[in-house]
């Protein structure tokens, strides 16, 4: 289904030759090593280069940097035919082949890192670490299920049996995998579901965000060039109507979605209603994220890792921090120094490398999180209101609630809610956590081991970080992904998570 044409081609200008000058923005070529780098910051090597071929490039991609067709629904049920097709073959490709496809997107991605960092600068409005980090964990991605996808299925598992009878398991694709994916990472999250369904044998029918479909084109595009067959691989833009009407439809075998816990639950619902086979899905949402820190935390360390977890990519994470629980005796110290730090936040141009927060996604994001914010202002103590230039910025916020209870929701951008507790109430605060059946990211900061193995033995949270923050999750470092609220697991970047996307089959013969 042909669907996007981007107007201008930077990548073929700046192709090979940006990669070759910044050998930095490469992610691990030869052997999966993940970039463990990513979670504490990013070292770029020569930023002042890179910047300057990052600009060159955004101004190769003008004003309108391409177009969008939307798929209708009659081409929902073309992919679908032809996906079905393209799933006999692509099935039976062999697990290696497979895995060297992969390999070879990986590479394609990595000499067009610039082009793609353009991008995700122009159409998904990240800064410069934000978009260059997640070209990276796009390679670790390619890379890391591809190795994965080798030892699961590359070869049969033998399992035992009495004399005369050879039993054997094997994994193998399900049939046609729709992955619907969200904006905020319109390029990892996009081709991590993609190739993680590719790579359990499945065919795939993505329909990617509707506010970043340009990026996931591209995306096709390159996974295209790198061999994985057309048939097998379809690009369905559009509105949830679209994903609406790939769910609902009779062929899917699986679903892999990433965004709001509503939508999950309403695919969910689609997939019981239908008739025929019974569908897995593969959820992961979002959460009401919390950190604790106590007492005992060093106060420099805090500041820093709660406005990277708070305000990073302007707030819009799925693992950012919404929720700061901070002892009674230490937190107008720790509140003074975490609003200081925000305060030398530079808000602006995502193309610009000073930027720190970038805009967030669209109008109607701007427009939810301002209503937030007044409503805040209200029922809460401020205590940071940042200054945000004209267009679609949100400036970093910090409130404080007297109870987590005023904070029903998870609120997508860069507002930090603030609640004290006394020493001796940690666990009301554990409970609070409990309650709001959310479980995907935690922050820690303590030096009490008790609290800290209370904390990771009673919380059902997918990713806990301790005395650090809690954003950036590393593929294969930080398998990432929640429970409850916050989805179904497996985690993406895990070793469980290729299994999700297959079928079992065991085979017994009597020799
Ligand atoms: N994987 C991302 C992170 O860890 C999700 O938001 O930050």
């Amino acid at each position: 289904v042909p669907v996007a044409t981007l107007l201008r081609r930077p990548a073929d200008i700046i192709g090979t030759a940006g990669n070759a000058r910044h050998p930095n923005i490469r992610a691990s070529r030869d052997l999966y090593q993940p970039q463990r780098q990513n979670s504490r910051g990013m070292e770029f090597g020569d930023r002042a280069a890179l910047s300057e071929l990052v600009s060159a490039v955004a101004a190769e991609v003008t004003l309108e940097a391409g177009s969008i067709v939307d798929a209708t629904p009659e081409q929902v049920d073309a992919a679908m035919s032809a996906a079905r097709e393209g799933f006999k073959h692509w099935s039976r490709t062999p697990a290696d082949r497979r895995a060297r496809l992969l390999e070879q997107a990986a590479n394609l991605l990595e000499q067009r890192a610039a082009h793609f960092i353009a991008l995700l600068q122009r159409e998904g409005g990240k800064t410069l670490d934000d978009a260059l980090s997640e070209v990276r964990e796009t390679v670790d991605f390619c890379r890391y299920y591809a190795a994965e996808g080798r030892e699961l299925f590359g070869h049969d598992k033998t399992l035992p049996g009495p004399t005369g009878e050879s039993n054997r398991l094997r994994l193998r694709g399900r049939g046609v995998f729709v992955a619907i994916s969200p904006w905020n990472f319109p390029l990892a999250i996009f081709v991590g579901q993609v190739t993680a369904a590719l790579m359990a044998g499945n065919a795939v029918l993505a329909k990617p965000a509707e506010q970043t479909p340009l990026i996931a084109a591209e995306a096709v595009r390159l996974l295209h060039e790198a061999g994985v067959p057309s048939s097998a691989l379809h690009l369905l833009p559009g509105d949830g109507s679209i994903g609406a009407a790939l769910v609902a439809h009779e062929g899917v075998a699986g679903v892999v979605f990433t965004g709001s816990t509503e939508v999950a639950r309403s695919i969910n619902r689609r997939l019981a209603a239908k008739d025929g086979p019974i569908v897995p899905l593969i959820a992961e949402t979002g959460g009401i994220n919390a950190m604790i820190v106590d007492a005992t935390a060093l106060p420099e360390q805090v500041a820093d890792d709660v406005v990277t977890s708070a305000f990073r990519s302007a707030g819009q994470r799925c693992s950012a921090l919404r929720l700061l629980f901070v002892q009674d005796d230490v937190a107008d110290r720790m509140i003074e120094m975490i609003a200081g730090a925000a305060r030398e936040l530079a808000i602006g141009d995502p193309r610009d490398p000073a930027t720190h927060v970038g805009p967030v996604i669209d109008a109607e994001a701007k427009q939810r999180l301002e209503a937030h914010i007044a409503r805040m202002k209200r029922e809460a103590r401020v205590h940071f209101a940042g200054v945000a230039p004209d267009g679609n910025y949100v400036a970093p916020h910090i409130f404080e609630l007297s109870s987590a209870d005023q904070l029903t929701e998870e609120v997508f951008g860069p507002v930090l809610h603030v609640v004290r507790y006394p020493a001796d109430r940690l666990d009301d605060v554990l409970q609070s956590v409990e309650r709001s059946g959310y479980g995907l990211t935690l922050g820690i900061h303590s030096r009490i081991d008790d609290t800290i193995e209370d904390a990771i033995d009673r919380l059902q949270v997918g990713n806990i970080y301790v005395n650090r923050n809690m954003i950036g999750a590393v593929v294969g470092v930080q398998p990432f992904g929640g429970h409850g609220l916050s989805g179904t697991g497996p985690k993406a970047g895990g070793p469980h998570y290729l299994a999700r996307f297959a079928t079992e089959q065991t085979v017994t013969v009597n020799t």
